[in-house]
């Protein structure tokens, strides 16, 4: 059977203010396998790490992310009202992959051009992973297919996958017709088994999002799946071990 790589979501979200240093360095410590994080670009264009488009929910500030300077961005809190964590903030993407590039650590950048669209991102994106030599470490994803397309038309050997909730039918075949590699499907798609058959046998890398509970994590486990993007990397690898 192969063994499922761990992916902490936004960081090990479950314990850490999540898309922060803190976060991050958890889940290297817990042994993650992978991160996955949210980009977007501040008003002076510079690539942060946070989830939403508007700051409400995580930071202290309000408004849309776009609309700040990264100064602006970087005064704020983000400890997402998780006590002890005061401290902690936007992290730039630089900051991020500059904290795990010791490692051997996958980074999957989920671009988040799904709502608001950024201007640049895709080819910014690249040429920071370029500069730090880390290409061989990243896989892009986006909600945003168009996203994907551009990524692809920058650098085709750039290891990108298809994010979606919803069903996409035959999503496999088209993937693999635009040189896309990877299949991130929502965790509700456990409740199709023959989707996810496809998928696998399409010989795709298929990592599935946000897998919280033992029980799913152990199902998609013993499926083989490449990856589990899960907010609690500690659990799931206790869970792995004891498969
Ligand atoms: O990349 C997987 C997952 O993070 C996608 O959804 O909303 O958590 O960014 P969301
Ligand atoms: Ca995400």
């Amino acid at each position: 059977m192969k063994q499922s790589k761990v992916f902490a979501h936004r960081g090990a979200s479950q314990y850490a203010p999540e898309n922060t240093l803190e976060a991050f360095r958890l889940a290297m410590e817990q042994g993650a396998e992978g991160i996955e994080l949210d980009v977007h670009l501040s008003a002076d264009g510079e690539l942060v790490v946070i989830h939403d488009e508007t700051l409400e929910r995580t930071t202290n500030g309000t408004g849309l992310v776009k609309e700040h300077t990264l100064a602006q961005l970087q005064a704020l809190r983000a400890d997402n009202h998780m006590e002890g964590f005061e401290a902690a903030h936007i992290p730039t993407l630089r900051q991020v992959l500059e904290l795990v590039r010791p490692g051997d650590m996958q980074v999957n950048i989920e671009l988040k051009t799904g709502i608001l669209w950024y201007e640049g991102i895709e080819k910014k994106t690249l040429e920071l992973v370029k500069e730090l030599g880390m290409q061989d470490r990243v896989v892009y994803s986006s909600f945003n297919h168009y996203s994907i397309e551009e990524v692809r038309r920058l650098d085709p050997t750039a290891e990108t996958a298809y994010l979606f909730s919803d069903v996409i039918f035959e999503v496999e075949k088209y993937a693999a017709r635009r040189g896309v590699k990877g299949l991130h499907p929502a965790l509700w798609h456990v409740k199709m088994a023959d989707f996810l058959t496809d998928y696998l046998q399409s010989g795709l890398a298929v990592r599935v999002w946000t897998v919280n509970r033992p029980e799913d994590m152990r199902l998609l486990m013993e499926r083989g799946m490449d990856a589990v993007i899960t907010n609690d990397p500690a659990l799931a690898l206790q869970v792995r071990a004891e498969l």
